[in-house]
């Protein structure tokens, strides 16, 4: 079965061709972020009326590159949600008009869905059942995963985003957005011993998360700093280093305990926070003393992007689910209100 994917959730429009027998044909991105960058944020309506002008364009262009015609797709996948509601619309609105046009089902996909299935497009899957950390820039969730569509929510963020923190702290230390690739840059020549930030919540028990205190905390270090002299470079590492290293610590503290509860040993990671490499190699270390492993997409399937969604839609409509023309897009939706697979074996 191929599959044609369309991600337009946020400030990226992603396309991919996924085939169940051939895996990930092509792919193609456009990131928006030189759009919004002045702005220090997302600006909704341009990122509604760039998803228009650059979907079907990347649509031909990933025909093109794998060497496919339309007659040969069997359905489009699209973002439903969550998301900005612009950006969505313009997606499931393209989506089902290319589907209706070629006499192919269409089917509205979960974002977050999609980051958590992207390590199944690498050579070494995951199996269910497994625990799944969602990192990005508007979710900080553990799940347990039993299959495609079984998930239970574990623990969740109270307030901001893992990602949002990030991108929070980037500001205060004059960054661009998104700043979680510029506080990695920053940490690495940051000195570790400079600074002790707190690891949040992780003396209370339960899975939930709080990164508002590590903010505000950051932004009182930056405020001493400058009380003796203008924040130098080094501040501004030394600064990017602590927090980085306890947000990367809390998220270890939060997995580990997940795995020990749930008596678990496999975890994955996704969503664009997993990209980060200290995270990443402070996760193998510390689940490798507990015998466990853990999962993550290749760096550019972490943010968000075209692949995961074909790679969602091709299990979701191999096992028969279609859309109606009258499917709503879900801004908020709750990924426990997703549909279980039953019975479908994971290509
Ligand atoms: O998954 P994603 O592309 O979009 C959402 O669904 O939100 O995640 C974007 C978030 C941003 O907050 C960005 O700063 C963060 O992922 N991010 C990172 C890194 N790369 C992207 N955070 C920390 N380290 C990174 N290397
Ligand atoms: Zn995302």
């Amino acid at each position: 079965m191929l599959i044609l994917g369309l991600e337009t959730s946020c400030d990226e429009t992603g396309v991919a061709l996924y085939d169940t027998e051939l895996g990930l044909l092509s792919h193609a991105l456009f990131s928006q972020v030189d759009i919004h960058v002045e702005y220090g944020g997302v600006v909704p309506e341009l990122a509604s009326r760039d998803h228009v002008r650059k979907t079907l364009p990347l649509v031909d262009q990933v025909l093109e590159e794998a060497g496919i015609v339309a007659q040969d797709i069997d359905g489009v996948a699209y973002t439903a949600g969550p998301g900005l509601a612009g950006a969505l619309m313009v997606g499931a609105t393209l989506a089902r008009s290319l589907a209706w046009g070629w006499g192919v089902p269409a089917l509205g996909i979960h974002h977050m869905e999609g980051h958590l299935l992207a390590p199944m497009l690498e050579a070494d899957v995951p199996q269910f059942p497994f625990v799944a950390l969602l990192v990005s820039g508007g979710h900080t969730q553990l799940v347990r995963v039993d299959g495609i569509g079984r998930y239970r929510l574990l623990g969740e963020s109270l307030d901001d985003a893992a990602g949002e923190a990030f991108d929070k702290v980037a500001k205060m230390l004059g960054l661009p957005y998104p700043g979680g690739p510029h506080i990695a840059r920053m940490a690495q020549n940051g000195n570790a011993q400079r600074f002790d930030f707190p690891r949040p919540m992780v003396n209370r028990p339960g899975l939930d998360f709080s990164f508002s205190g590590l903010k505000t905390y950051t932004l009182n270090t930056i405020a001493d700093c400058r009380l003796s002299a203008e924040l130098s470079e080094q501040d501004r590492c030394d600064i990017a280093c602590a927090f980085e290293e306890a947000v990367v610590a809390t998220l270890v503290i939060k997995c580990r305990r997940a795995l020990r509860q749930e008596a678990l040993k496999t975890l994955v990671i996704a969503g664009g926070v997993s990209a980060n490499t200290r995270l990443r190699s402070a996760l193998e270390q510390a689940l490798a003393k507990e015998g466990a492993r853990v999962f993550y997409p290749a760096p550019m399937f972490c943010t968000d992007n075209g692949a995961m969604i074909a790679y969602a839609g091709a299990q979701r409509m191999q096992a028969g689910l279609v859309d109606d023309a009258n499917t709503p897009v879900r801004p908020r939706w709750p990924m426990e209100e997703l549909p279980p697979l039953p019975g479908v074996e994971v290509v």
